[in-house]
């Protein structure tokens, strides 16, 4: 099996293609295959890793480098993508092949921590990435926002469309990411995609001239305003927005609009009549995943007062036994000893470096060995926390 890494024109006739016949509808009209020209450019710092035989692309997988806040550390996060084979070449284990080496590679360049939105999160575990939470779809109707119309905020909201607004939405991003766990972002040769593209209205919130909030949406013609991610970090920053989107009660009927895991919205206003949804499907609609390549990502980490050894088991890029010892408050690491009293899968690991998981869940799942003593010991390390993961690839 010949493995080899694609230039970037090269991904017009291979990888694109291949992609396509996995994600899209096809055959492909002559307009589409034109439109590969126009995304070429946003693919441009990827690594794309093909498997090819008598010179024909069996199975590609592309890498995003991409940038994570894990526990308010910013890695470098290798953002999974575009994995496909060919039909008449499926089950011969290329797509293993091919991430186990785009993943080395990934890894190698400073990549600790990768992850991607599966097809189904059964083949990924096996990879040892592990589920986060998938961001909440909130819809209501502009009339009950009515109390905000009449509210005095402090800060200022302005209106653009998103080509315009582009640089100032891309700053207020790279603060989310300093901020706020398992926040993650494209690379500037992807993300100004967002501002090419041009097909959003940006609304954003400023307070004594800071950017405390964002909003990026469309209209419909169906009368629903479609709202990406509700960026906001600070309560009056959110009013303002909301403010802002009550003003559009003569325009559309519903809003909707796409929140982390742990907003609320049924405590946003008195009588809101409020949808909030998160719906995960065994294909097609699914949770985000997450992984650590190394582990000494965690060396330093802001950890409990925790104290265990663990071994890592089952897989490629975690294994040994190792000390984990948080009682100085940072995570410190030490390599071989005796005995461990845990061990951990990747994935087992990787659900309590992220916070999604208690011991005891990883172990009811299979994603380690992991008794009563070592649970409250881990348990103390990585207190549960919420990532979100924000970008969509
Ligand atoms: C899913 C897909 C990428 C798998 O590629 P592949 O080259 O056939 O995969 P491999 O042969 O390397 O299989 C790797 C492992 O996953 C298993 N596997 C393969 N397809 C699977 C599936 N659909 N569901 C669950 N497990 C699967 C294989 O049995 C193998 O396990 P093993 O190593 O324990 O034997 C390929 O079928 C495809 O292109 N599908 C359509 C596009 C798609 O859904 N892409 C995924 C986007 S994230």
């Amino acid at each position: 099996m010949l493995i080899r890494r694609l230039a970037a024109e090269e991904r017009l006739t291979t990888s694109f293609p291949l992609q396509a016949y996995a994600f899209e509808a096809s055959p492909l009209s002559g307009e589409r295959v034109e439109a590969f020209h126009r995304y070429l450019p946003y693919n441009r710092g990827n690594r794309t890793l093909v498997v090819e035989e008598d010179g024909e692309t069996q199975a590609a997988a592309s890498a995003i480098p991409m940038r994570q806040n894990l526990r308010g550390r910013v890695l470098p996060m290798a953002g999974v993508a575009g994995v496909a084979t060919h039909p008449l070449a499926r089950r011969r284990g290329h797509v293993r092949a091919l991430l186990h080496q785009l993943l080395d590679e990934m890894r190698d360049e400073g990549h600790q921590l990768t992850a991607l939105h599966p097809f189904r999160a059964g083949f990924y575990e096996r990879f040892g990435y592990v589920g986060l939470p998938r961001t909440r779809t909130v819809r209501f109707s502009p009339a009950d926002l009515d109390p905000l119309l009449r509210a005095e905020l402090p800060g200022e909201v302005t209106w653009e469309r998103i080509g315009a607004g582009y640089a100032g939405y891309r700053a207020f991003t790279e603060c989310c990411v300093r901020e706020r766990h398992g926040f993650a972002i494209f690379p500037e040769f992807r993300a100004v995609g967002l501002r090419d593209r041009d097909d959003r209205w940006l609304v954003t919130a400023r307070i004594d001239g800071t950017t405390m909030g964002a909003l990026t949406y469309r209209i419909d013609d169906d009368g629903e305003l479609l709202g990406d991610d509700l960026l906001t970090t600070d309560p009056y920053a959110r009013a303002l927005l909301l403010q802002f989107l009550a003003r559009h009660v003569d325009q559309v009927d519903r809003i909707s609009l796409q929140v982390p895991a742990d907003e609320l919205p049924e405590l946003w206003l008195t009588d809101l009549a409020v949808h909030v949804e998160a719906r995960v499907s065994r294909s097609g609609s699914l949770a985000p995943m997450a992984r650590l390549l190394a582990l000494d990502t965690l060396a330093g980490l802001p950890a409990g007062p925790g104290r265990v050894r663990v071994e890592l088991v089952g897989d490629r890029w975690l294994a040994g036994n190792h000390l984990l010892d948080g009682t100085t408050g940072q995570l410190e690491l030490a390599a071989g000893g005796p005995a461990p009293s845990a061990t951990l899968t990747a994935a087992g690991l990787s659900a309590l470096a992220y916070g999604v998981l208690d011991p005891v869940e990883v172990d009811v799942r299979g994603l380690g060995s992991i008794g009563p003593d070592a649970a409250a010991e881990l348990r103390r390390l990585f207190p549960r926390a919420l990532p979100y993961l924000f970008a969509d690839f």
